[in-house]
């Protein structure tokens, strides 16, 4: 248990979105050079585009893949993975990013709601592998040998984001809600200050700017990731 704002905490659920890879060089999607700004997602990111044209939508989760090989995590990945381990209580990770910056600055446990750029899912026999090598139409399954059945292990528009119950259960648990770089553009995500508030939390942004769902936070920590991330868990560890 730590003490922060005068109330005790044991239960946090940590929320981050694009904006806290984005000083490791990785672009999110609606700033000004965000991947949205340049493609179309519904030319890239959902089932209907897939169907349409694999080739482009592969080419596009290779292309950034290969850019991971690039990239290292950042003073807020780490800082998040210090938490995570010198925290007294609970500390629940949950990512829209679909990199592995979080798992390589140590974080104990990441939940991907939006799937893995470094996984392909197979269409034919369900099963989720690891890949870090460029995959496409004529890649055979691992597991099931089938052909022309993998696509990128990652939560595409109209499609239902992983882990969803377990995050709730999390959510509906916790004392301390923190959002570090995300919009607040995009549901179910944006809704979690919602329920961590219906849940009696306490809740904390972190971004560069006011986020659109900035005014349900308690507190707005405003600021590069890289600095904002570091002293929040420095003062969370200080129990203050
Ligand atoms: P966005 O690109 O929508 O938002 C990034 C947020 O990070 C913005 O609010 C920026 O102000 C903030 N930001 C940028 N640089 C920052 C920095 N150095 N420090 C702190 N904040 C910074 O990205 P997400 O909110 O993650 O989903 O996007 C949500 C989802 O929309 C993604 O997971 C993806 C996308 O479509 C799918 O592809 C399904």
């Amino acid at each position: 248990m730590s003490l922060f704002d005068g109330r005790f905490i044991q239960r946090l659920v940590v929320l981050t979105g694009a904006g806290v890879s984005a000083e490791s060089g990785l672009p999110t999607f609606r700033d000004s050079d965000g991947l949205w700004e340049q493609h179309d997602p519904m030319e890239l990111a959902t089932p209907e585009a897939f169907a349409r044209n694999p080739e482009l939508v592969y080419r596009f989760y290779n292309s950034r893949r290969a850019q991971l090989a690039k990239v290292g995590p950042n003073a807020a990945h780490l800082a998040l993975a210090h938490l995570q381990r010198a925290f007294p209580g609970e500390v629940f990770l949950v990512t829209q990013n679909v990199d592995d910056l979080h798992e390589r600055a140590g974080s104990s446990q990441v939940c991907h709601m939006h799937g893995e750029l470094l996984a392909m899912l197979c269409s034919a026999c369900g099963r989720q592998s690891p890949t870090a090598e460029p995959f496409d139409g004529a890649t055979t399954c691992p597991d099931c040998a089938s052909p022309g059945s993998l696509r990128p292990d990652v939560v595409w528009f109209g499609e239902m984001p992983y882990h969803m119950d377990e995050i709730a259960t999390r959510l509906a648990d916790c004392d301390l809600f923190i959002a570090v770089g995300t919009s607040g553009l995009v549901y179910p995500a944006a809704g979690f200050v919602r329920t961590a508030r219906a849940a009696g939390a306490t809740t904390v942004e972190v971004n560069l700017e006011a986020s659109d769902t900035a005014g349900l936070f308690h507190t707005q920590r405003r600021g590069p990731a890289t600095e904002q991330v570091p002293a929040l868990v420095e003062e969370l560890l200080a129990g203050r």
